[in-house]
């Protein structure tokens, strides 16, 4: 059996608000593996984006611990989580964050330029993957010459085009009407299915919630079982 792609124990986070400590996760235990799909759901508030960005790496927990590929991550530096969410990683966006000035083939190919990768090879695969989510019409158009729900496929492209085990989505069909949200949300659960990578999804939508394989809602800083 493989260790999970990520893992959260007891952990804990705190903010210092005035002379007051703002406990907003209270011991959270989490784990994803390959091939799984988890919605993080709960009321505004609840702290589902500071458990994303702990589970990016991007902020560190005040206790409990963080387990990446197996590893406890508390010693690791800023570059080696960098490197590890470089590699390992892919983000979707509620706004989907295109660079603007980028085609929609030179948005879906950074992340593979930014390993190291030849640009005409990392173009090959970003345009193998926009193709099956049915942009190859679409490759030379900059984000601003396309709908919302092209928008965010580019971003989903984006997020997978370097086989990362670990996708984090933040709301992603949250700026899309409610055809265009099915559409883009049966896109993103084929293309992940198809590459086994685990997926967990902050959502306000209990459509979405349901599409997915589990749901951990956050109450009272707690994932409630
Ligand atoms: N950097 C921060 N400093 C202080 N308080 C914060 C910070 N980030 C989030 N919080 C507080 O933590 C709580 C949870 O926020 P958040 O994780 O954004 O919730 P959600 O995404 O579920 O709406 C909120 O009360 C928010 O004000
Ligand atoms: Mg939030």
């Amino acid at each position: 059996m493989s260790a999970p792609v990520l893992e959260l124990r007891g952990v804990v986070k705190e903010f210092a608000s005035g002379s007051e400590v703002l406990r907003v996760l209270d011991g959270v235990d989490l784990s994803i593996k390959a091939g799984e799909t988890l919605a993080v759901a709960g009321p505004s508030g609840s702290g589902k984006s500071t458990l994303l960005g702990i589970m990016a790496g991007l902020e560190r927990p005040t206790s409990g611990s963080v387990l990446r590929d197996g590893r406890d991550a508390a010693r690791w530096s800023e570059d080696e989580a960098a490197l590890w969410r470089r590699r390992r990683l892919g983000f979707v966006f509620q706004t989907f964050r295109l660079v603007p000035t980028l085609s929609a083939l030179e948005n879906a190919s950074l992340p593979l330029e930014l390993l190291g990768a030849r640009p005409a090879d990392a173009e090959e695969q970003a345009a193998a993957l926009l193709g099956t989510l049915g942009l190859g019409g679409r490759l030379s158009h900059r984000p601003a010459q396309l709908s919302g729900g092209e928008q965010q496929r580019v971003a989903i492209a984006r997020a997978y085009v370097h086989k990362p085990a670990l996708i984090l989505a933040d709301e992603p069909t949250g700026s899309l009407d409610r055809a265009t949200a099915e559409r883009v949300l049966a896109a993103l659960l084929e293309l992940n299915a198809r590459a086994g990578t685990a997926l967990a999804v902050v959502t306000h939508d209990p459509a979405v919630a349901e599409a997915l394989g589990r749901t951990a809602r956050l109450e009272r800083g707690r994932v409630a079982a």
